[in-house]
C-alpha cells in the first residue's frame, strides 16, 4: 500500500490508512458514510462496484474519486471487460470533479497493465499531496487561526490532503494553529471527516455552523484554505457548495484565501469557471437529517453539491510545484 501518512485509531490500536488502495485483486476503501461513527473497510471487486461506491459517496473527494475511477479502470482490466464501456460507466458517477476524468483517461490511453498504472496513479496523488502540504506550510505562521470548508483531507485525497495536508505539516513541525471547521451543510463532510481527521491528527479546531463563518472571518480567521473539484485556466474553480460566500467574505475583512489543489484538478480545457458542470444531487441530502425529515411535506429543496469562485478572490493556488497566483496557472500548466 506504501506509505501513508492519516493516522487513525482502529480496534487494533493506531493504525496509519489510506482512503483508497489496491489489495489482494480487489479494492480496499474506507467507508466514508459511517465516519466518524464507524471505521469499515470495504472490499469493491468490479468496475460497476467502483462505479457505485463513486456515486454513494462510499468513496468521495476529488482526487480520492480520480483514484477509484483509475482502480475501476484495473478492476474492468484484470476480468478483461471492454476498457472504453467501463470508462462510460465510471465516468457518468459524478460530474464536477476533473480528477475522475484525468485519471480514467489517462488510463485508457496506456490500456494495459492496468492495476500497476492505478496503483502508481494513485501513490503519485499521495505524493503530490505531501509536496502540497510542504508549499502551504510556508504561509503558516505559528499561532494561525485557519478556516477550512468541507473535507479536503486524506479522505478526500488518497492520503495527507489537499487544503489539510499543509495544516498536517504545520502542525507535525511544530507550529500551534487552530482551526474552524465548517460543518458543510448538506453532508456535513466538514463536521463529520474533517474534524474527524483532526481528532486523528490532534489539531485543536472547533467545528462551526457554516452561518457561523463570516462571524469569525470577521474577528479572529487568519487564513482561508480550502480544496478544489475543478480548476480552470484563468483561476476560476468549482469547491463544495458554500465556498463562494466564504471567499468574498474572506476578501471583505482582508484574510487571505487560498486554494489548495493538485494538477490533476486543473481543467486545461476551461478557460473560465462558466463552463464547470455543477452537481445536482437528491433533495433528500437536504430535507433529512439524521433520518428525521426537517421540512414540510409539501417543500421541495434545491441542492446543487458544488459552487464557481471567481479567480479574483484567490490569494494563490497550492499545488506540487508550488504556491501560484492565479495568473501563473496557465503557464504552470504549458510548461
Ligand atoms: O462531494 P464531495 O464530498 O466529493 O466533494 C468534494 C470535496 O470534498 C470538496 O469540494 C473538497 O474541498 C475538494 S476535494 C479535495
Amino acid at each position: 500500500m506504501g506509505l501513508s501518512s492519516m493516522r487513525v485509531r482502529t480496534q487494533n490500536g493506531p493504525s496509519d490508512l489510506r482512503a483508497i488502495w489496491w489489495e489482494d485483486d480487489v479494492v480496499k476503501a474506507i467507508d466514508q458514510r459511517l465516519l466518524p461513527e464507524r471505521l469499515e473497510i470495504v472490499a469493491i471487486k468490479t468496475y460497476e462496484e467502483m462505479a457505485e461506491a463513486i456515486s454513494d459517496m462510499t468513496v468521495r473527494g476529488a482526487p480520492s474519486i480520480g483514484a477509484a475511477g483509475a482502480y475501476g479502470m484495473a478492476l474492468a482490466w484484470q476480468s478483461g471487460v471492454d476498457l472504453v464501456g467501463a470508462s462510460r460507466v465510471l465516468k457518468a458517477t459524478r460530474p464536477t470533479a476533473h480528477d475522475l476524468f484525468h485519471a480514467i483517461d489517462r488510463m485508457l490511453s496506456i490500456g494495459d497493465g492496468l492495476v500497476e498504472a492505478a496503483k502508481g496513479y494513485a501513490d503519485s496523488i499521495a505524493e503530490k499531496c505531501r509536496l502540497i502540504g510542504e508549499a502551504g506550510n510556508s504561509l503558516i505562521e505559528d499561532g494561525m487561526k485557519i478556516l477550512t470548508h468541507c473535507n479536503a483531507g486524506a479522505l478526500a485525497t488518497v492520503d495527507f490532503g489537499t487544503a489539510l495536508a499543509p495544516i498536517r505539516v504545520a502542525h507535525r513541525s511544530g507550529k500551534k494553529i487552530f482551526v474552524f471547521v465548517d460543518e458543510t451543510r448538506p453532508r456535513f463532510q466538514g463536521a463529520k471527516l474533517t474534524a474527524w481527521e483532526m481528532v486523528n491528527e490532534g489539531i485543536n479546531h472547533a467545528v462551526i455552523a457554516d452561518n457561523a463563518a463570516g462571524y469569525y472571518l470577521r474577528s479572529e480567521v487568519d487564513l482561508v484554505i480550502v480544496g478544489a473539484d475543478r480548476v480552470a485556466m484563468n483561476g476560476d474553480f468549482a469547491n463544495k457548495i458554500g465556498t463562494y460566500e466564504k471567499a468574498v467574505l474572506a476578501r471583505e475583512n482582508g484574510v487571505p484565501f487560498y486554494v489548495a489543489a493538485p494538477v490533476s484538478t486543473f481543467d486545461p480545457s476551461l478557460r473560465s469557471g462558466d463552463g464547470i458542470v455543477i452537481e445536482q444531487r437528491s433533495p433528500d441530502e437536504v430535507l433529512i437529517v439524521n433520518g428525521v425529515r426537517i421540512a414540510p411535506a409539501e417543500s421541495a429543496a434545491l441542492n446543487p453539491a458544488f459552487d464557481v469562485t471567481p479567480a479574483k478572490y484567490v490569494s494563490g493556488f497550492i499545488t506540487e510545484t508550488g504556491v501560484l497566483a492565479p495568473d501563473e496557472l496557465a503557464k504552470m500548466l504549458a510548461e
